[in-house]
């Protein structure tokens, strides 16, 4: 998601620093930029050669005025980059997470700027989707949070404000959805196929659950729930069995290769 976050902000107009710490990262991330500004700019898109200029990949973290982290979903990890960014980015700096599920709260509290740490989440892909979630922490300031709504409205998305509780509004609906269907593939109620099909032409969702689960990564489901899981305290939250199997076989979902389906 860092890399088409990365493009609409560049498509705003903003120089933007992209940086992953896994190598070759940020060259797959530029090479799905490109595919993807290619796409829109048949349909009247900017110029790719235009846009891609204001992206440039960096080995560290680097000063700047906002940091949209959009790591892996594990609380610690991103605590330590919160940590380093406070150290790196100018006092004034915001520290936004795309987390989809990760308190907000404790990952300001790691900083020493907790007013100017946001949640600013993005849904996949996030070059297409509109909506912008936007999370305050218990220690948000007002001044943080317009400048995020504002900051989402001039990216062409449309910003919706959510307080900070576990899975937010939209994974505490999405996630429980996806694990269901889960469930309903593992008890042998249906094939994959028609359970994705029930959804999208029953329900008009635009792709099925499991679809969607391959979509999103099969690993990245399976940490929200248990974010959902330990953070609300309600069994129904439990991530499915075979979504943890599918995930220890390194069937991850598109990024994999192979998910609830197969991918060339
Ligand atoms: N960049 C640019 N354009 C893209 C694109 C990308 N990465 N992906 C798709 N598009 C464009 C296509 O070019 C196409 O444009 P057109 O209609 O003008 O021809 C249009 O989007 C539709 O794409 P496709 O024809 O390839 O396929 P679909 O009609 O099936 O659309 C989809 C694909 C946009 C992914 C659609 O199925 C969809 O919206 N699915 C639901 C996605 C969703 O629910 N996302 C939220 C996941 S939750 C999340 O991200 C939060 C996290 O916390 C878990």
């Amino acid at each position: 998601m860092g890399g088409g976050i990365a493009q609409v902000v560049a498509v705003s107009g903003r120089r933007v620093s992209l940086h992953d710490a896994a190598p070759g990262a940020t060259e797959r991330g530029l090479t799905a930029m490109r595919r993807s500004l290619e796409r829109l700019a048949e349909k009247g898109g900017p110029d790719p050669d235009d846009v891609l200029p204001r992206v440039s990949a960096v080995d560290d973290l680097v000063p700047a005025d906002l940091l949209i982290e959009a790591i892996v979903e594990d609380s610690a990890v991103k605590a330590e980059l919160f940590r380093r960014a406070d150290e790196v980015l100018p006092a004034g700096a915001v520290l936004a997470s795309n987390t989809s599920s990760i308190p907000i709260t404790s990952l300001a509290a790691v900083t020493g700027r907790p007013d100017r740490v946001i949640g600013m989440h993005f849904f996949n892909p996030v070059p297409v989707l509109e909506l912008v979630e936007v999370i305050r922490a218990v220690q948000t300031s007002d001044e943080t949070a317009a400048a995020i709504t504002a900051l989402a409205e001039d990216l062409g998305k449309v910003p919706a404000q959510a307080n900070d509780f576990p899975g937010f509004v939209s994974n505490r609906i999405l996630m429980p959805f996806i694990n269901e269907a889960a469930y309903t593939l593992l008890e042998g109620v249906a094939e994959p196929e028609a359970i994705d099909t029930i959804a999208r032409l029953g329900f008009a969702h635009p792709m099925g659950p499991l679809a969607l689960a391959d979509l999103i990564g099969l690993d990245t489901c399976v940490a929200i729930m248990e974010v959902l899981h330990e953070g609300l305290g309600n069994p129904k939250y439990a991530p499915c069995p075979l979504l943890r199997q599918y995930v220890q076989a390194g069937r991850l979902g598109r990024k994999s290769g192979q998910g609830f389906y197969a991918y060339s």
